[in-house]
């Protein structure tokens, strides 16, 4: 199973965006991550799938990969954390095991991506460096986003799982009585960003806030 070990001392957080729907979310996740003190360097990494999905679902032309931070983060703080780099550029820092970090989120993970981690395919960056964090038993939390699941992807999940991926399904929660979209996604990215170690002030606790009936 994962390593719940923390390697660096300010956190060096992989944050990698697929192409299936919820590329919001994943930006919701890089803004919660870029103000958190806590957090040192964020490594950033986006497929060429998710670019096509930012253009249908935030009706974004494509740019230059050098503006997508700072369009992610929408003016938010902490642009100076982020790394960016391709996702072809399989001789990064991040395709080595010897490279120290904190974790990795693929949040949203496609089909096609969440495939290629559970048969160890490396073809990419986003691919390998989740490669990378199985060997080395560190987090890597899958965020999965596809209805209905077919068998293949059903056994996907299950042997990226058995190999120490953690599952976190894109399924929000609705207990805490969030009303808006943003409050949802805030909610849904408070959640996962705890799987790496880091808990957020404004996520709902079951039985230690009242349920916020006025969001
Ligand atoms: C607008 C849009 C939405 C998509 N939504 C999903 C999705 O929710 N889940 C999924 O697995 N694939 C989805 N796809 C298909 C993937 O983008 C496609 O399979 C791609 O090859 C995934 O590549 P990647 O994993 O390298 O990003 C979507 C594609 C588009 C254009």
């Amino acid at each position: 199973m994962a390593s719940a070990q923390t390697f660096t001392a300010g956190r060096r957080i992989v944050l990698a965006l697929t192409g299936a729907s919820g590329i919001e979310l994943g930006a919701v996740a890089l803004r919660l991550l870029a103000a958190d003190a806590r957090v040192e360097r964020i490594y950033l990494l986006v497929t060429e799938h998710a670019l096509r999905v930012m253009q249908d679902e935030l009706g974004w032309r494509p740019g230059a990969r050098s503006e997508l931070p700072a369009r992610l983060l929408d003016g938010g703080p902490g642009r100076e954390k982020i790394e960016a780099p391709s996702n072809q550029d399989i001789g990064h820092a991040l395709a080595s095991g010897s490279f120290p970090h904190d974790g990795m989120l693929v949040l949203p993970c496609s089909m096609g991506t969440l495939g290629a981690i559970a048969h160890g395919l490396s073809d990419n960056l986003v691919e390998r460096a989740a490669d990378v964090c199985l060997k080395e038993r560190r987090r890597l939390i899958l965020a999965p986003r596809e209805t209905p699941l077919n068998l293949i992807h059903l056994r996907n999940l299950l042997a990226a799982a058995e190999a120490g991926a953690v599952i976190f399904p894109l399924m929000p929660a609705f207990y805490d009585r969030a009303k808006t979209p943003e409050a949802i996604m805030r909610q849904f990215a408070a959640r996962v960003l705890a799987q790496l170690e880091l808990p957020q002030k404004e996520a709902f606790v079951w039985g230690e806030q009242a349920a916020r009936a006025d969001n």
